[in-house]
């Protein structure tokens, strides 16, 4: 296990009815601004519970927080926090709204522009404190310090790292009115994350791997239900709960993590809009196959644990281990080649020249640079 040092501060209400609890967990003599998407929240009754339990604060609304958070659009909601001297943020909704709320914390009280601050974090003195309704299981931004902004003038989209949120409220009831599509994206985000974190070097920590492994299992486990149907109370509380968990440092404790998947299915997201969730499940299979040498030893553990894989040699074992991942995207209704979304050559040029360009050296063995990007996107064609 390697040094680390492990510090997560957000405070989790989680259950039903747990929205009216933000009247006491945000202080009622703070200049509040809340932040919202595109309007599911009106939809679903979760803008009425806001309302409500903030019935006794004075605060403004920003909204229009849209998927893949444009920098754009945060720098009007910075000229109005700046306006009315904000200083408490409360975002509702999925994590494009907490990820663009957390630039707008941290550009409120400082001259850079958003966008300075996302390419070099280390502009912000000052951040003005945050807290999340999440209703949107899958980024874990309701208890971690990311977010991933995207740039429309320059077609490119980055992560930042800045603070966590004072405290989330996650109420499982909320993601009832969650379009199918948005909760297989988020299915796949989730096993993603934890991928991430897992499939990477063998032996470092049998505690993470099994954590690891037991949000994997639990969302293999539970797809189904939420997915035939979304009303599962018990179902969704277990799948949110994995989502939070898997990106909130739990399973990240002395282990090496890898994150090409994520950094090359950004590429995707920015130069085409592809959904995050989506990206992702084009991917990872063809990643962990292009780099089955490195990833070998877990991927065997991986599918003996996970997918309960035993017959065959190594090669084998590997391959199926990849396989039955790839049926399991497709069977959240996903497509897992780029092709089916008319992708192809010229895509994977201007990412790995864009790659080459900058440098890049993804991965846990920092050995995914632009030409081994190419390839793994010609194996996902
Ligand atoms: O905008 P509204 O009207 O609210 O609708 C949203 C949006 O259209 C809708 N939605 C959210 N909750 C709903 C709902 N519709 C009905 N009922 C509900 N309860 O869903 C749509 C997608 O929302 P979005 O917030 O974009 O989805 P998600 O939570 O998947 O966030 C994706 C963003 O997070 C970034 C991604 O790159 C992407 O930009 N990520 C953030 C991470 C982090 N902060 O740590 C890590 C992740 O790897 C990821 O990169
Ligand atoms: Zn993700």
């Amino acid at each position: 296990m390697k040094n680390f040092t492990f510090l997560n501060p957000t405070k989790l209400i989680f259950g039903k009815g747990t929205i009216a609890q933000i009247a006491n967990e945000i202080p009622v003599d703070v200049r509040l601004m809340v932040t919202f998407g595109g309007g599911s929240v009106k939809q679903n009754g979760v803008y009425d519970q806001v309302k409500n339990a903030l019935k006794n604060h004075n605060f403004i609304e920003f909204w229009g927080i849209e998927p893949n958070p444009r920098v754009e659009t945060l720098r009007r909601a910075v000229e109005m926090g700046k306006t009315h001297d904000t200083n408490y943020l409360l975002a509702v909704g999925g994590g494009s709204v907490a990820d663009g709320t957390k630039l707008i914390a941290a550009s409120i009280r400082n001259a850079a522009d958003p966008w300075e601050i996302v390419r070099n974090g280390n502009l912000v003195d000052e951040l003005i404190p945050l807290a999340t309704v999440m209703t949107l299981p899958a980024t874990g931004s309701e208890m971690n310090a990311g977010a991933v902004i995207s740039n429309d003038a320059t077609t490119e989209k980055f992560a930042f790292y800045s603070q966590h949120p004072q405290f989330s409220i996650l109420d499982p009831e909320t993601t009832f009115s969650l379009p199918h599509e948005q909760i297989a994206y988020g299915i796949c985000d989730t096993f993603v994350h934890v991928m991430e974190q897992y499939m990477t070097v063998s032996g470092e920590s049998p505690l993470m791997d099994r954590w690891a492994e037991g949000v994997l299992l639990t969302l293999i486990e539970t797809a189904p239900k939420v997915m035939s149907d979304k009303h599962d109370y018990d179902a969704m509380a277990d799948y949110m709960l994995s989502a939070t968990m898997g990106l909130n440092g739990f399973i990240a404790m002395g282990v090496t993590e890898d994150w090409a998947t994520h950094q090359i299915g950004h590429e995707l997201t920015a130069l085409h809009g592809i959904s995050h969730g989506q990206t992702l499940a084009i991917v990872l299979p063809a990643l962990l196959s292009i780099m089955r040498g490195q990833k070998m030893a877990k991927l065997l553990q991986y599918g003996e644990r996970v997918w309960g894989i035993t017959q065959g040699g190594p090669y084998e074992r590997s391959e199926e281990a990849i396989r039955r991942t790839e049926e399991f995207f497709r069977s959240l209704g996903l497509a897992t080649r780029l092709s089916e979304l008319g992708i192809g050559e010229s895509t994977i040029t201007e990412i790995q020249n864009r790659f080459t360009s900058r440098g890049s050296r993804h991965g846990e063995g920092r050995n995914i640079d632009g030409a081994k990007t190419a390839e793994i996107l010609r194996a996902c064609l």
